[in-house]
Parts: structure tokens; C-alpha cells; sequence
């Protein structure tokens, strides 16, 4: 498939990320030696210690949480709406007990900055190292209603990626730019 991204600098990153996220979902890649994409919808772009940063949220029964902690670097990509499918794929199985991207037909492309790939076929894509992790705490609850997200007692770790790159398509860059 043709790359119609570019690379494009942070400041130059243009999205609505409250309806990006929320709706139209991304692919969280990890894993080095044994990639695995899955799928999310919460997480955060911003600044922190000055740098451009990708939060994202994984809870500790996932796959992709051991692959974080192990190797710390991930590609946040963002598909278009024909590949709906592959993020619904993507976050209902595991990679524990399937190879996503066989069973999706989806093909990885090696990333310019990290060792994890980025996926072919995507319409914005970050590549990030992590620089840090928090965990969620349950006694820092202010309202009680979020207890209920956690049946399991699985509380998210934040996973904070500083940006290396960015590759995005037109609508994700600031006009001019
Ligand atoms: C729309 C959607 C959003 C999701 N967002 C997250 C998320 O932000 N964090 C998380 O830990 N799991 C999230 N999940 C669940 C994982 O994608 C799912 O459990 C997946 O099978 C885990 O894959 P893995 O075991 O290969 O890591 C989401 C699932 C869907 C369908």
C-alpha cells in the first residue's frame, strides 16, 4: 500500500482528540521482537518535562502491558474507516493467543525512530519511547462512580511516550505546514 503520510513536526499535529480517540479508536503497537496491536481509546497528547508526549492507559491484564514493560517504545496509529474491522479484531482478542496481523491481513512497517513498527496503512501514526509510567490508585479517587470501570481491580498504568516522530496524512496537519 502507498505511504500517503509525511512526517511532520508536534507543533504541527492537527486533530480533534477528544472525538479521535473516543470514536474513531487507535492501534497500540508494542513488542519488538513479536509485535502486537491493540486496540484504544483512552489516552492523551500534551506536553510534559518539555517534551511532546503520547499517554497511554493499559491495564495490567493485557498482553501489550508485559510487552510495555519489557520494551518500552510503542507506535500510536490512528486507520481509516475502512479498516474498522482490524481495531474491532484488535480489541477482543488477545496476542497471548493470536497473531493479530495474520488474522486481520494487516501488515506492520518498520518505524523510522524505534524497533516497533508502525501499521501499514494508517492515516497518522506516533512512534514514542517511554519515559516514565504511573499507576491509577483507587484511594486517589475523588468520585466513587470510577471504582465501577474496575470489576477486576485492574487498574490502568499510565504509559508516558515521549514523541519521537510523527507521521501524519493532510487532515492531521496544520494548514501551510
Ligand atoms: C474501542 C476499544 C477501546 C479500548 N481501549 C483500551 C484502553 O485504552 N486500554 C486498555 O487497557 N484496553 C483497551 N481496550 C481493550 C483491549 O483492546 C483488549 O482487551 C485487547 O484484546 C487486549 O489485547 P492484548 O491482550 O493483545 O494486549 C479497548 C477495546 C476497545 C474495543
Amino acid at each position: 500500500m502507498k505511504e500517503t503520510m509525511r512526517e511532520i513536526e508536534p507543533e504541527d499535529f492537527l486533530a480533534r482528540p477528544f472525538h479521535l480517540l473516543d470514536k474513531e479508536w487507535a492501534l497500540l503497537v508494542a513488542g519488538k521482537a513479536r509485535p502486537n496491536p491493540m486496540t484504544v481509546s483512552w489516552g492523551g497528547f500534551g506536553t510534559l518535562w518539555n517534551k511532546p508526549v503520547v499517554t497511554v492507559y493499559v491495564r495490567p491484564t493485557r498482553f501489550t502491558f508485559c510487552l510495555l514493560e519489557t520494551e518500552p517504545e510503542f507506535t500510536l496509529n490512528f486507520l481509516p474507516p475502512a479498516m474498522r474491522g482490524v481495531l474491532e479484531l484488535c480489541g477482543s482478542r488477545s496476542g497471548r493467543d493470536l497473531d493479530k496481523w495474520e488474522a486481520s491481513g494487516m501488515k506492520p512497517v518498520p518505524s523510522k525512530t524505534i524497533g516497533v513498527p508502525r501499521v501499514a496503512g494508517a492515516e497518522l501514526a506516533f512512534e514514542c519511547r517511554v519515559v516514565s509510567s504511573l499507576n491509577i490508585t483507587p484511594t486517589r479517587f475523588l468520585d466513587p462512580s470510577l471504582e465501577a470501570m474496575y470489576p477486576e481491580k485492574d487498574y490502568h498504568r499510565l504509559f508516558l511516550g515521549e514523541v519521537k516522530t510523527i507521521f501524519a496524512s493532510e487532515r492531521f496537519i496544520v494548514p501551510g505546514a
